[in-house]
């Protein structure tokens, strides 16, 4: 194990769940939830700085009834995953931007930022002692760090204290649906991030925040929100949990701006970078609810994709909002965005060149 800066205590579950009830859970494990034997904890403490670092059993936490987090939302997480090569090795997809962004995102919530080596370890850490838990085939262990503010003080002001953990999920697919594309609801009363707010942060308040629109998109038999910009209710943001990409007739692609409301995807710059390695075109330029009604309709927008972590690259079907429904190409198959995101997998599974250092091994 590479050396960080604070020393992890190891403390390996005393009773791990055995192969056999591992391996019919990794079956169809789905998403996020069921979890792996170990999780990490790191405690900070203003005037003491990190501290305490451990990988040990995973358990339920005890918290005060007045720990800040449970009062004013002061937390942030993220999200990447673990892939077992063909090898029987570990290794995860460019860990250091999530670090990176965990990073921004504790400078806009006011909380300590973690060390980039230490975040990274503490992956590499539970990832080692739970790489059973990464299923074979097309699944992957999904890592969850996150941090929140655990303070016992009812006062708004920044915590002084801070739990800082990365749990690991086995998962498949994001969606629950067989289909191979998803319908998208468009939100046009409710916003996700205003100029000057917290889009960019990865923060469960903008997740809360956005919830009342997804139960509307459940209601109306979709899957995702689409958000618009604050100001105008006019320009694509980005859906709950994901970016969004179209392709247009040209073939070249489009993506929204990240203007500080939308979240840096990582997946999105990847990406970009993969569309350029083959030659392909992309835009980052603002584009209407209304463009896109109508490029749908001329054909000069081909496919749309949501992508993240999550979702991976997943075709966007059917649109639908206030104003009614329109599909994009056939509304299933996506013959370039099946392209990128292959090309995609492949870098992050060690089936193709990883030409620009983003495959990081597992020890
Ligand atoms: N946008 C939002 C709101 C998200 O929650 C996510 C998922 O993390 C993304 C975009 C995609 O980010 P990434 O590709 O880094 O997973
Ligand atoms: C991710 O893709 O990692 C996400 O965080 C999306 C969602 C599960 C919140």
């Amino acid at each position: 194990m590479s050396k960080t800066t604070l020393e992890f205590q190891r403390l390996p579950h005393p009773s791990p769940t055995s192969a056999t009830k591992r391996t019919e859970i990794l079956k169809d494990p789905g998403f996020g939830r069921v979890f792996s034997d170990h999780m990490v904890t790191i405690r900070y403490t203003e005037g003491k700085g990190w501290h305490s670092a451990t990988i040990g059993p995973r358990g339920p936490l005890q918290m005060d009834p007045a720990s800040a987090v449970l009062h004013y939302s002061q937390e942030i997480f993220e999200g990447l995953k673990a892939y077992r090569t063909k090898e029987g090795g570990a290794v995860m997809f460019r860990p250091g931007e999530n670090a990176r962004r965990f990073q921004r995102s504790a400078e806009r919530l006011a909380m300590p930022k973690l060390p980039e080596d230490v975040f990274v370890e503490s992956l590499n850490q539970l990832v080692n002692i739970d790489r059973d838990w990464i299923p074979d085939g097309d699944g992957s262990l999904y890592l969850r760090p996150f941090m929140f503010a655990n303070e016992v003080f009812l006062g708004v002001k920044p915590s002084s204290e801070y739990l800082y953990m990365v749990i690991a999920s086995p998962v498949g697919s994001y969606f629950k649906s067989k289909d191979s594309a998803v319908s998208v609801w468009v939100s046009q009363d409710y916003t996700r991030a205003a100029p000057g707010g917290t889009g960019a942060a990865k923060c469960g308040g903008n997740y809360a925040a956005s919830l009342t629109a997804q139960m509307e998109a459940y209601k109306h038999g979709c899957e995702q929100v689409v958000f618009l910009d604050a100001v105008e209710k006019k320009w694509i943001e980005e859906l709950g949990g994901m970016n969004v990409f179209f392709i247009m007739d040209d073939g070249s692609l489009l993506t929204p701006p990240t203007s500080g409301t939308i979240l840096e995807g990582i997946t999105r710059a990847s990406i970009i970078t993969v569309a350029k390695d083959m030659g392909i075109k992309t835009r980052e330029e603002p584009y209407s609810l209304d463009q896109w009604r109508k490029d749908a309709g001329t054909g000069r927008v081909k496919e749309s994709f949501a992508c993240g972590t999550a979702a991976v690259l997943t075709p966007i079907g059917t649109v639908k909002s206030k104003d009614g429904e329109f599909v994009i190409g056939n509304g299933q198959a996506a013959a370039q965005t099946e392209k990128l995101k292959t090309a995609l997998i492949d870098i992050q599974r060690c089936r193709a060149a990883d030409t620009h250092g983003w495959v990081h091994k597992v020890f």
